[in-house]
């Protein structure tokens, strides 16, 4: 039995763990610390929240006392990190809080951790941080996918910050002995996805009749997974995972921009075609007047120090730990696909005037 603290659980992938972990291991318990920035939402966690093993806690990962008395009231064991600031293009516009959340905030969680369960009263922990494939820069494209070994060579400063973390992690095992262990994971995808990564944001767009940017040709390549095989991931490493290690985590899954959002539009122009309620629901969608998304599609300036690719050799998890993705591509993406239809409250209230705001201002 384990007691979790999870951080950033109001997020997106904190969302989708937090359901992962109550269904697979009801007897655990889980805290989730989140300080309900525009991207996290206590709403994702209603659900949870009816279950008495589950407990919300809104506050922030840089208040060391707060994270200290988590530990001990709840008798935490585990740590899953996955509080951050996360948005690449938001990093370009205003790194300051990228320093504090993902590196501070993140030193902040390991000093905790370190006096707690080191320093107070020794006791068997784990500290698992959650983190990206960003942090080992762009690849040419005949180059081999990343490694664990790949050397580091953010150009973000979203994937500085993370970089940075990454090593702090490490560090505090090589020089404190804190139990640690840390993933890589490629871009993810399905659903509670904030509506300003480039999946949700299409989708949504389409079904609004909104232009679809695509930044620069849309040549560029990204590595899809997900989300709960990146949790199946994490899940894996935390059962079964060698302390001190990393582990990449993806699903071979290499796709340019542009192919992404000509599938979206496709699958949405078929899914209209034979579904009459939608095209009443989603009337602004171009294919509820019978035409196809494609023609929303709007090349845009392109994003300031854009990574052509990113790809992830995933042989060290499968091989060691037996991590092998649950969910094609055509089936996760149609999961996706079919959580936005249904949710589509969720989605319209993020999509208010700030976000709005936000992005004009991204592509001016
Ligand atoms: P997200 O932006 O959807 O969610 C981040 C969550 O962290 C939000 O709930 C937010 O309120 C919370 N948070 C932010 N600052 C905080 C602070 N100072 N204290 C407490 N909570 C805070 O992010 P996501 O996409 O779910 O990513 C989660 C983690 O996974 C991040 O560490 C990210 O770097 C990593 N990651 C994401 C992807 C991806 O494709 N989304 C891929 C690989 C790794
Ligand atoms: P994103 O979802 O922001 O993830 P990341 O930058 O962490 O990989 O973007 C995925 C890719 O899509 C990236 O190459 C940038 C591109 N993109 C667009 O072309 N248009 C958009 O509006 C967005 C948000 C992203």
């Amino acid at each position: 039995m384990k007691n979790l603290l999870v951080t950033g659980g109001a997020g997106f992938i904190g969302t989708n763990f937090v359901y992962y972990w109550l269904n697979k291991y009801p007897e655990d318990h889980i805290v989730v610390l989140d300080a309900l920035t525009y991207a996290g939402n206590k709403a994702n966690l209603s659900e949870a929240q009816k279950n008495p093993k589950f407990e919300f806690v809104h506050g922030n990962i840089l208040d060391e006392t707060l994270v200290e008395s988590l530990l001990i009231h709840h008798k935490i064991d585990t740590i899953v990190h996955f509080a951050a600031e996360s948005h690449v293009d938001r990093s370009i516009h205003g790194p300051d809080e990228f320093i504090n959340t993902n590196i501070v905030g993140t030193h902040t969680l390991l000093k905790a951790a370190k006096k707690i369960w080191l320093d107070d009263k020794p006791q068997n922990h784990r500290f698992h941080h959650i983190s990206t494939d960003e942090v080992y820069g762009s690849l040419k494209p005949n180059d081999p996918p990343f490694t664990e070994t790949t050397p580091y060579a953010p150009n973000s400063p979203y994937a500085a910050s993370k970089a940075a973390s990454d090593h702090l992690v490490r560090a505090y095992h090589k020089t404190y002995g804190l139990q640690v262990t840390i993933s890589n994971c490629s871009n993810n995808y399905g659903p509670y996805q904030f509506p300003e990564k480039l999946i949700p944001l299409i989708i949504t767009n389409i079904l609004n009749g909104k232009p679809l940017p695509v930044y620069g040709d849309g040549k560029q390549i990204r590595d899809w997974l997900y989300v709960d095989d990146h949790n199946l991931g994490v899940d894996l490493i935390l059962e079964k995972g060698k302390i001190g290690e990393t582990y990449n985590i993806g699903g071979n899954n290499e796709w340019t921009n542009i192919d992404i959002v000509k599938l979206a539009c496709d699958l949405i122009y078929n899914k209209f075609s034979k579904n009459k309620d939608l095209v009443k629901t989603f009337s602004n969608c171009p294919s509820s007047q019978g035409k196809h998304p494609e023609t929303l599609i709007t090349h845009v300036k392109d994003r300031l120090g854009h990574d052509r690719r990113y790809a992830i050799n995933a042989e060290k998890i499968t091989s060691d730990l037996g991590y092998s993705p649950r969910e094609s591509f055509e089936t996760g993406i149609k999961k996706t696909l079919d959580w936005v239809l249904e949710n589509k409250k969720w989605w319209r209230k993020i999509m208010d005037k700030s976000f709005m705001e936000w992005v004009n201002c991204n592509y001016d």
